[in-house]
């Protein structure tokens, strides 16, 4: 009788493991308009317009020490892209990190990516947006090797410029589409510019050091959570210049770098046929890197205080 805790919790972390393994990258829980549901019943129908006509919007972010931290950050930006579409989002801010708080115990989780989509819903015509659809996933998180940060990356360029630029709508049929251009051409990713300016990499964000000065694009870009804690952290020991970045800027680059979600702070030492600086990875990528986890370390702490949430 004292061990059915013991057994039962066995038995859950025996079939998530399973269960993982069959369905090779999703949790087994989902959750869809309002029920958490196993990943393998988890249907939408297939006449919403994100399928028909790729309308819809999402976000996604990743846990730290099994915790949704940086949450509410995320969802203002899931609001913001939603009020773009002009879809209405379904749930209170606070409903959602309720549901996502149960979405992890159920799951079993240690580290994940959390993807929140929200759809065009279901239309008649294959047109009019309807009542949206609104799916939070849990997946497994993939984080870039070590080497990776160690050696650095290359770029390539690629004349685009995203459509509603600052929503994270779910179109990502360039960065797709152009994908084995880059596992081709031995890059990491593909560096979109416009009319000459540097805007941003596929799914981050663009920075450059000319010394200790740190420019970025300002505008026709996704404002990156990630973008945005850097500037925060770095203002205290950098000149930050958000601005309009000409192409012909990189020349000038003493080092370079990506920022996003699960890349945080990642060094670019090549874009096409050109070195960055030395080419090689620079000591203040590495030093704002470091800078970042420090900053995501009081996080933490923020949130299991705010939580109330033991350590
Ligand atoms: C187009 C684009 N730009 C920038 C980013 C980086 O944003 P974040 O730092 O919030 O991950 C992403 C992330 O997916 C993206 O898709």
């Amino acid at each position: 009788m004292v061990l059915q805790p013991y057994y039962n919790a066995v038995f859950r972390s025996v079939f998530i493991l399973y269960f993982r393994k069959y369905f090779k990258c999703m949790y087994p829980y989902s959750f869809i308009n309002g029920k958490i549901i196993p990943f393998n019943k988890a249907f939408i129908q297939v006449n919403d317009l994100a399928l028909l006509r790729g309308y819809g919007c999402f976000e996604y972010f990743c846990t730290y020490k099994g915790l949704p931290v940086l949450i509410d950050d995320y969802l203002k930006r899931f609001e913001n892209s939603a009020r773009e579409l002009d879809l209405p989002l379904p749930y209170q801010k606070n409903e959602i990190v309720q549901i996502v708080m149960n979405l992890l115990k159920k799951n079993n989780i240690t580290e994940a990516g959390i993807r929140f989509i929200l759809t065009g819903g279901y239309s008649e015509d294959a047109f009019t947006v309807s009542k949206p659809n609104f799916i939070i996933l849990i997946e497994p998180l993939k984080i870039p090797e070590k080497n990776v940060y160690r050696k650095g990356v290359k770029l390539i360029t690629l004349k685009h410029q995203r459509e509603f630029s600052s929503a994270k709508s779910i179109n990502y049929l360039t960065a797709i589409r152009n994908f084995h251009v880059c596992k081709k051409e031995n890059a990491y990713d593909v560096l979109y510019y416009f009319n000459n300016h540097i805007l941003e990499v596929t799914r981050s964000n663009f920075f450059i050091f000319k010394e200790n000065n740190l420019l970025t694009p300002k505008d026709d870009i996704l404002h990156g959570i990630t973008r945005k804690i850097i500037i925060e952290i770095a203002s205290k020991e950098f000149k930050i210049e958000e601005r309009e970045l000409p192409l012909i800027e990189l020349n000038a680059a003493t080092e370079a770098f990506l920022s996003g979600t699960t890349k945080k702070v990642l060094p670019v030492v090549m874009v096409d046929k050109l070195k960055i600086g030395n080419g090689k990875v620079g000591l203040n990528s590495k030093h704002l890197l470091k800078l970042f986890e420090n900053y995501i370390s009081k996080r933490i702490q923020e949130f299991q205080d705010k939580y109330r949430i033991s350590h």
